[in-house]
């Protein structure tokens, strides 16, 4: 079956329509990840290309060796990877080391996989670590109400989490290892790429301030209902704060643990704090 046809990369491409429908990619903002399966490479095998050349990643990932990803591309438009996957997209292979990439497919008009191909691959390399291999998704995108946040709420992970948590009760079964913040950054470097890996070894989720979302997770509907969640609980947020200065009532720390108990979640106490609403 062709690249096209293979039901990874269907996932991928409708992953990328659903962000833009929700007005998370405006221009080129945002890019999605994709670590294959060892069976998904064997597929395409056929269509895979080797006429371009070896380039730096920019960070080593030795823990990734030699895989393949799919990845949008540098400067790409997520509303156009629908209508033209193989002007957009790509798969890019790794070179023994962890050092370096090519593209073996896709980007047909020329250019580069997304320049936070370093933040994905260091955050790939991280959860693949973490969940025993489990986890393949990375996404990226410029969720405007998490953003606003960033400008009101202390860049606090404590902060962020508890804040989410109370705006929507689904919140604390769905990220309940909480969530992470990266201060302001430089993007498309190594260090926003360390800073957010950093995070990504105790979180599903990293706020990039006055930037974006990345979130991680083993396929295209946890990894987007994720991102959907907190962008979700973030726009509850942002309302209740536009329309009073102070809740009058919210979750408090004793009802989160009776939620942790009955769906079966560990809550870590550092998110439980006592505070005024
Ligand atoms: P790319 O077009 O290189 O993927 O960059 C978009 C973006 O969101 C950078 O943070
Ligand atoms: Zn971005």
């Amino acid at each position: 079956m062709s690249v096209l046809g293979q039901s990874f990369v269907q996932g991928f491409i409708r992953m990328c329509s659903d962000g833009w429908d929700l007005g998370w990619h405006e221009r080129n903002g945002g890019n999605l990840s994709y670590r294959m399966k060892e069976e998904e490479v064997w597929a395409v095998e056929d269509e895979l290309k080797t006429d371009k050349p070896w380039q730096p990643i920019g960070t080593t990932v030795p823990s990734l060796a030699g895989e393949f990803f799919l990845v949008t591309g540098s400067g790409k438009y997520m509303r156009n990877v629908q209508l033209d996957p193989e002007a957009n997209i790509s798969i890019i292979e790794l070179d023994g080391k962890g050092e370096n990439f090519r593209i073996r497919w896709g980007m047909r008009d020329g250019g580069r996989p997304t320049s936070e191909l370093p933040s994905h691959l260091m955050n790939l390399e991280v959860k693949k670590i973490a969940t025993n291999g489990a986890c393949r998704v990375v996404y990226h995108a410029h969720c405007t109400n998490t953003i606003a946040l960033t400008f009101v709420l202390p860049l606090d992970s404590k902060v962020f989490t508890r804040e989410l948590w109370e705006c929507a009760t689904e919140c604390p079964v769905v990220f309940p290892q909480g969530i992470g913040v990266v201060p302001w950054m430089v993007p498309g470097g190594r260090d926003i790429a360390v800073a957010t890996s950093e995070l990504m070894k105790e979180f599903d989720v990293a706020v990039w301030a006055h930037h974006g979302i990345f979130c991680a997770g083993p396929d295209f509907d946890t990894t987007f209902g994720l991102m959907h969640t907190v962008e979700k609980s973030a726009e509850i947020l942002v309302k209740v704060l536009s329309m009073a200065p102070r809740k009058l009532q919210t979750i408090r720390p004793d009802e989160f643990r009776a939620l942790a108990k009955d769906f079966k979640v560990s809550l870590p106490e550092k998110f439980l704090f006592e505070k005024p609403f």
